[in-house]
């Protein structure tokens, strides 16, 4: 088979950018380990920036986001027993953010791809790639026990933490840094309605909880356990019960609980890899980074990724030109550091580190009190958190 870009995984990177190809009459073929149903599956994050809301726009996908979307102008942050709010919409001249579940971003995209009849191979085992420090680099799969060659003129390493491009770049051509934190987040998700309108970040001195949102009706918790911890240790009532001692009095009370959906554990870490290109093959989304989710920003990163590798493609294909491409990496690692160091630093400030000490717990909840009663300091957390501008450089 010969297309332009061969796409190497169907989450929300490979999805959005086949979108953005077609809508520039670019072809691309995306390659999935697993089944969409397996994709849709994944329960992730759900809070999209104003960048990334406008970026599925352009995809021609945000319908259903803003039917059924909620845009945020602010959260709150809970820590001594007490909520403060940190009002984004006014600390940053307007901006907002959108909670959508990122499975039901993935959705849309899956939807527009299958209904643009965009060629999707699903189930495809084994991938490799080949080639791509030459200009005619190749994939090969296995499907229905076949073996499979992909011709094309460009990769696209969508394929998150786990996958095969950024393995398959050579150990001399690239530099990875990573964090890993002593803890983890487990997560429920549940058909109760949310406990506030907004989200609200704890801190507290059992460790952190987040409360968010899928929908009115859909809530999506989440506490700090340790990472020796096993999800079938954590029953609902255990959750619940956990989650009420880390939260306040109000909070506490309108609480709706109600049996899991889904429930599970996931590490944190901060990884980024330099650089982001290598030859003909290009890093998007996880495949490039990792970032604890406590900012939100996992989602949010990928999209703007894949937009400036869009972009590139298309001025290659359109203008003759290979400055873009040539640019992606570091364009895109400028954004990516700045997101990485406020992911950290909200997760440095909102989780227990039992390795500081009682200390680290005093002066965690001094640098609070400074956010919260600094309008430099709020707006320092609000613009990290409803996102840098698309055309972010310095
Ligand atoms: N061959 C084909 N597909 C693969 C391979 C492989 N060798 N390895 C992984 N994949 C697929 C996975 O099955 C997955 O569907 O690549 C896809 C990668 O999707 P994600 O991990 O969701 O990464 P990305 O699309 O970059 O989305 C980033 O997902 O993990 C969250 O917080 C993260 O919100 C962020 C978003
Ligand atoms: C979620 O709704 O899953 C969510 C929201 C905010 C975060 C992380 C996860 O920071």
């Amino acid at each position: 088979m010969r297309t332009q870009v061969a796409i190497i995984g169907a989450g929300p990177s490979g999805l959005l950018l086949g979108q953005l190809l077609h809508k520039a009459g670019i072809d691309a073929v995306i390659l999935e380990r697993q089944t969409g149903d397996y994709v849709l599956g994944r329960i992730r994050a759900g809070v999209l920036e104003q960048v990334t809301i406008d970026l599925l726009d352009e995809a021609g996908v945000g319908q259903r986001m803003h039917q059924e979307g909620l845009v945020h102008g602010g959260f709150d942050m809970l820590f001594k027993g007490e909520r403060h709010r940190i009002d984004m919409n006014k600390l940053t001249g307007g901006k907002n953010v959108m909670v959508y579940g990122q499975t039901e971003v993935t959705r849309d995209l899956m939807d527009a791809r299958a209904t643009a009849g965009l060629t999707t191979i699903y189930e495809a085992a084994n991938v490799a790639v080949h080639d791509f420090d030459s200009a005619k680099p190749r994939v090969t799969y296995e499907k229905d026990g076949k073996q499979h060659e992909i011709t094309c003129d460009f990769i696209a390493g969508c394929d998150g933490f786990h996958g095969v491009c950024r393995a398959s770049a050579p150990r001399s051509a690239i530099k990875e840094f990573e964090k890993v934190y002593p803890f983890g987040w487990l997560g429920v998700l549940s058909d109760t309605p949310p406990v506030h309108e907004e989200l609200i970040y704890v801190n507290s001195p059992r460790g952190f909880a987040l409360c968010s949102q899928r929908s009115e009706t859909r809530s999506r918790y989440y506490l700090q356990v340790p990472l020796t911890d096993k999800v079938e240790q954590w029953s609902d009532q255990a959750f619940w019960d956990e989650l009420k001692l880390r939260l306040d009095p109000e909070a506490r009370a309108k609480l709706v609980t109600g049996p899991s959906i889904e429930k599970s554990i996931a590490p944190l870490r901060s990884f980024v890899t330099e650089p982001l290109r290598f030859g003909r093959m290009f890093l998007a989304g996880d495949a490039g980074h990792i970032v604890p989710p406590t900012g939100a920003k996992g989602l949010n990163l990928a999209a703007t990724d894949v937009k400036y590798l869009s972009n590139a493609i298309i001025e290659f294909y359109q203008d003759k030109s290979e400055s873009g491409i040539d640019s992606y990496s570091e364009r895109c690692l400028k954004r990516i550091w700045r997101a990485e160091r406020f992911s950290w630093w909200f997760t440095s400030l909102m989780h227990n580190f039992p390795e500081n000490g009682a200390i680290g717990q005093k002066l965690q909840e001094a640098e609070l009190d400074y956010i919260i009663h600094s309008e430099a300091g709020a707006r320092s957390v609000a613009e990290n958190y409803v996102g840098l501008p698309l055309d972010f450089g310095h």
